[in-house]
């Protein structure tokens, strides 16, 4: 419809926006805006405390702390880490859909109670390709079976200790063990480890009643659970982990492949999770797949949480630009101080039972007791973990400082590596001028072991809650008293007035 200008005038007149008072303007908070004020407090030592809190709706974690989904923050070493710590770590998407499955199975063998499908060896294998197997696996023991899976023998690395190269050629018959102790599969843990302990072995095979390989109990997983009674779990005795799909292209596919290798949470992560065609993925995903468990964001308020539990999701992810990569309040102008994000989007835990988390800018263990006490039952983090030896980011020396790779998944790089990874090797400049970043990339300072991260983390937490008089994250949600405070409460905060 042609229109003059009279008429142009009129259709601006009415579409144009109703006015907006400034003083109706809520006011928002983030971390460094308040404190928690100390309650009388019925705990006696920090290690009564217990932080246990909830990913999604199934996924219960000792540590309520879970590794971004970021590439140089979680693939497998991280992953397996933050499980045994009794956390989580959710391997990221950018990756093809092989190579992020390999991750997930990586973590899933890490550590098992029954490994259901072990390496084995045919027995015209030689000693040779055991040797070179049991390197690359990072195993050292395997078994021998025949082509009806029938258990013939094991080759450790006890018998290939003292052959000489020239027995490299010979078939692993010529030096397996044949004379092997093994018990039915569904032993009972404490019966295996007797059998281990008595026989002194540390390989327990799981053979069926006419003689076929079910599986494998190892001394050193067993040992392992017995370390680590607060590590995340699942029912066989295998770390927990997460994968994370986005919302296009081969998402259904690469679900599908994520579940059959076994992640035990899937994270649906974008950006905007408050989207039409966010709310559709979570939707099919969970129709096609009703028992997985689904973790979908990111949001910032109410309804958006309210609409992600809504459409199936099982745990939301809250944040929208609170990251320590972030530039998305800059470059878009939206966002909310992630404190009030996730105050705002508690409510849903409450109606519905649908636990959230909050996602992004932890930069102290304090942030964690301030995020959980106000009312998420978990944290996402990325920076803090970014300079860890197990983190995928390279390491960097500058001027004799050892530092690791981090970078924002919506940063220039991160957008440039992920296209060259999906064939577009040569960008023109015109498709190069169309990426409108919304992220950073940084050097974050090397800070050593996971578990020495960690450890800080978890023990400034327990304090936190001890402070509150909270044992626990429910008395931690009830008993929370949080109080606005000053620039300059804040700059009296932080160590100051020394050199
Ligand atoms: P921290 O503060 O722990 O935050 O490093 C990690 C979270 O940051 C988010 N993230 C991004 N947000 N642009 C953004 O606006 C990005 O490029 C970006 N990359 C990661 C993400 O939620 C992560 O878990």
């Amino acid at each position: 419809m042609r229109t003059n200008g009279r008429n142009a005038k009129k259709l601006l007149a009415r579409t144009a926006p109703p006015p907006k008072s400034p003083e109706a303007l809520r006011q928002t908070f983030t971390f460094g805006d308040v404190l928690l004020v100390p309650k009388r407090s019925p705990i006696t030592s920090r290690r009564r405390v217990d932080t246990t809190g909830r990913f999604s709706r199934r996924i219960t974690l000792k540590l309520p702390i879970v590794s971004a989904n970021m590439d140089t923050v979680t693939e497998a070493q991280m992953a397996i880490a933050l499980a045994r710590d009794g956390g989580l770590g959710v391997i990221h998407r950018f990756l093809t859909i092989e190579e992020e499955c390999a991750e997930v199975a990586q973590v899933k063998r890490a550590e098992s109670i029954v490994i259901e499908r072990p390496y084995t060896l045919s027995p015209s294998d030689t000693v040779g390709e055991a040797r070179a197997l049991m390197r690359r696996r990072e195993v050292g023991g395997l078994l021998v079976v025949d082509k009806a899976s029938k258990l013939l023998g094991i080759v450790t690395t006890r018998d290939l200790k003292f052959k000489p190269a020239k027995d490299d050629a010979k078939p692993v018959t010529a030096v397996m063990t044949r004379k092997l102790v093994t018990a039915r599969p569904g032993v009972s843990l404490e019966e295996a480890e007797r059998l281990l302990g008595s026989a002194k072995v540390e390989k327990l095979p799981l053979v069926s009643a006419s003689g076929e390989l079910k599986g494998l109990i190892t001394a050193k997983d067993l040992t392992k659970r017995r370390l680590a009674p607060d590590a995340s779990h699942d029912a066989k005795g295998r770390l927990l982990v997460g994968a994370a799909v986005g919302v296009i292209g081969d998402y259904l596919e690469r679900t599908a492949a994520l579940l059959e290798a076994g992640a035990d949470v899937l994270v649906l992560d974008v950006a905007h999770g408050h989207a039409d065609h966010v709310l559709r993925a979570v939707e099919k995903i969970k129709a096609r797949w009703p028992s997985a468990e689904l973790v979908a964001g990111n949001v910032a308020t109410y309804e958006g949480a309210r609409d992600l539990a809504a459409a199936g999701a099982d745990g939301i992810k809250v944040g929208v630009g609170p990251g320590a990569t972030c530039s998305t309040r800059i470059v878009t102008g939206a966002g909310v101080p992630q404190l009030s994000a996730v105050m705002d989007c508690a409510r849903i835990t409450r109606e519905l039972d649908v636990p959230i988390t909050a996602d992004g800018g932890i930069r102290d263990s304090g942030d964690i007791t301030k995020a959980l006490a106000g009312g998420a039952s978990c944290v996402m983090i990325g920076s803090l973990l970014a300079g860890t030896d197990e983190s995928p980011g390279w390491t960097v020396v500058r001027k004799g400082m050892k530092y690791k790779a981090y970078r924002g998944m919506a940063s220039l790089a991160a957008t440039l590596s992920r296209k060259h990874k999906a064939g577009e090797a040569e960008l023109e400049a015109e498709q190069l001028a169309e990426v409108v970043p919304e992220g950073v990339e940084a050097l974050v300072p090397y800070r050593g072991r996971v578990a020495e991260v960690l450890a800080q983390l978890e023990g400034g937490l327990r304090s936190g809650m001890s402070y509150c008089g909270a044992p626990d994250l429910a008395t931690l949600w009830s008993n929370a008293e949080f109080i606005r405070i000053t620039p300059a409460g804040w700059s009296e905060s932080k160590p100051h007035a020394i050199e």
